[in-house]
This record gives structure tokens, sequence and C-alpha cells, in this order.
């Protein structure tokens, strides 16, 4: 039960989160245990007609993707089911910048008679590829006193979006139509989709999907499946085969215990997972 006074009422929370490398379940560990709330991957929920929640209290953990928020995590708003007088939250995880990812889910929500009441920014390790400058050790140093601003800001219920690099979410606004628009020629050259194809980045996303293989070094562990958020991979003849659901979250390439993935998504030799997080984490939804 979370504490927050609402005239003496005691609010219990729910924090659903998704993750491909272990930074937003970290994170989401974190917020859920300091609010003794349940902590639920949202593709455990996200195929129900409706996501119905007896919680008080909301958490949306995830990360950020091409600049905004995952397919996953809003097709996860656009389900909430009646969230009347609830306190809704997001906490989305970047290696740069969070982007329009907070205010993508705000929208939705507002669009469905709902509301965020506050988002939060997490700087984490970047999955997608290499920072030669990025200190990673620093990251997780600072990961639980930001969760200790997002309790403490939810705990007292307040109200707006605060990221945690706010000069660069500043420089960065001004170049979020062109980032989309280089993200849908990266994603339509990734899945050989004939340029100009007029789809958005979001539809861009799953074909891109297609593009991972798996060399030689594959035993057919079934890892890769296990850990696929969206059950996107099937095992064929001991040999993984994408399937049209892909949300790019990378766990696929990166749990592969043979390094074994390859494909236009990932940068090759980059390898990403959070320390404190297991394939079986991953798998467990
Ligand atoms: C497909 C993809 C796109 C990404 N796009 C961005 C981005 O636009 N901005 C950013 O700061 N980080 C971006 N990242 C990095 C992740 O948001 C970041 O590392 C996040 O913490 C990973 O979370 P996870 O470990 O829970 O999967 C991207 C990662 C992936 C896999
Ligand atoms: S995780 Fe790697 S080794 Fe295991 S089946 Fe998938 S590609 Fe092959
Ligand atoms: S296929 Fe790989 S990248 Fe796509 S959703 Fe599944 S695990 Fe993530």
């Amino acid at each position: 039960m979370l504490p927050i006074a609402n005239g003496g009422h005691e609010m219990n929370a729910a924090i659903y989160y998704f993750t491909g490398t272990g930074n937003s379940l970290a994170v989401a560990r974190g917020i859920a245990e300091r609010l003794h709330g349940d902590l639920i991957p949202i593709a455990s929920v996200v195929d129900r007609e409706t996501i119905e929640s007896d919680a008080d209290v909301i958490g949306i953990t995830f990360p950020v993707y091409y600049a905004d928020a995952p397919n996953i995590v809003r097709r996860l708003a656009e389900k909430l089911g009646d969230t009347k007088g609830k306190y809704i939250f997001a906490v989305c995880t970047y290696g740069g910048a969070a982007g329009a990812s907070l205010k993508t889910l705000a929208h939705i929500l507002e669009a469905r008679g709902s509301k965020l009441s506050a988002g939060f920014g997490v700087h984490m390790p970047q999955n997608a590829f290499r920072k030669p400058w990025e200190v990673k050790p620093l990251a997780y140093r600072q990961a639980p006193k930001r969760t200790d601003f997002i309790v403490r800001s939810v705990e007292a219920g307040r109200t707006g979006l605060f990221y945690s690099n706010v000069v660069i979410q500043a420089i960065m606004a001004p170049f979020q139509g062109w980032i989309r628009r280089m993200t849908s020629l990266a994603l339509e050259k990734a899945s050989s989709t004939p340029a100009p194809s007029g789809l958005t980045v979001e539809q861009l996303i799953p074909l891109a999907g297609k593009s991972f293989s798996a060399d030689a070094k594959c035993t057919g562990c079934g890892t890769c499946a296990r850990v696929c958020p969206v059950a996107n991979i099937k095992i064929v003849d001991k040999k993984p085969v994408w399937q049209n659901r892909c949300e790019n979250c990378l766990a696929c390439y990166d749990w592969c215990p043979t390094n074994a993935i390859h494909g236009p998504l990932a940068s090759s030799n980059y390898r990403y997972r959070h320390p404190d997080v297991t394939a079986h984490d991953i798998a467990a939804r």
C-alpha cells in the first residue's frame, strides 16, 4: 500500500513496464518496491481488449524509441480502462533524451478522456549503439536518486513533466520532426521497403524487425524467443524465424548467449544488458 495522503485513504499502485535490455525494468522495480506496488509486464496484459486496474496510482515505465514512445506502450495507453480519479504517471528511460514520448502518452490518454498526471525521464546507458564517452557506472549510480525523486513526487501527487536533462531536451526539441523523418528513411532501408513508402515510423517498426537473422553461431537454444516480449520469434528447425510483431526492443539481439543475431537495426559488435537484470527476468511475463 502506498501511503499517499488522500482523505486518510491509503492508495495502492500498479507499475506497468516494458523493457528490452533491462534499464526500464530496473527503474520500474525500484519504483514498485518503494511504492509497495505490483510490478506488471505490459506484454502480459496488452493483448486484452481493455486493461483494467484496481490501483489508485498507475505507473508506466518504458524505453524511448526513435525519440518517441514504443508501439506497445501506446497500445497499453489506448486500452487502459476506467481511470477516473486515478493518478497516472509515466517514466521513460533513454540514452540521450525523452523526445516526444511523454507528450505522446499524454495525448493518447487525453483523447480517451483520461490524464497523464506526471511524466519523468531517467537517463540510462544507451542500448542501441556504443557511446564512447558514456560512463555506465555513473548512470547506474544516479538512477536510485532519480527513483527517489520520482517516488517522492508521486507520493506528493505532483503534476507536470520532469526530464532528467532539461537542457538536452530543449536543444533536441526543434529537431523532433527531422529525427522522425531520418528514422523513417532508416527503417525503410532496414525493412527493404521502397521509399518514400508513406508509412509512419510506427508502421515501419514491425516491418524492420524482419531484418534480423542468426548466423552459424546459433545453437537453437531458444533464448531469443523466450526474451521476446511480443512472441515475435518462432524456433523452426532449431533456428529463429522473425514474424511481423517486432517492437525493435533488441532483446533477442542482446540476450543471445552466442551473439549470433545480426541486422541493420543493431549496431554490430555492441551488445548491452543492464547488470542487475537476467534473461530470466526479461522472459518473465
Ligand atoms: C530501437 C531503439 C531506439 C532508441 N531510440 C532512442 C532515442 O530516440 N533517444 C534516446 O535517448 N535513446 C534511444 N534508445 C535507447 C534506449 O531508449 C535506452 O537505452 C533505454 O534505457 C533502453 O531501455 P531498456 O533497457 O529497458 O530496453 C533507443 C533504443 C532502441 C532499441
Ligand atoms: S538465442 Fe541465439 S543461439 Fe539461441 S536460438 Fe536465438 S539466435 Fe540461436
Ligand atoms: S523480435 Fe527481437 S527486437 Fe523484435 S520485439 Fe522480439 S525481442 Fe524485440
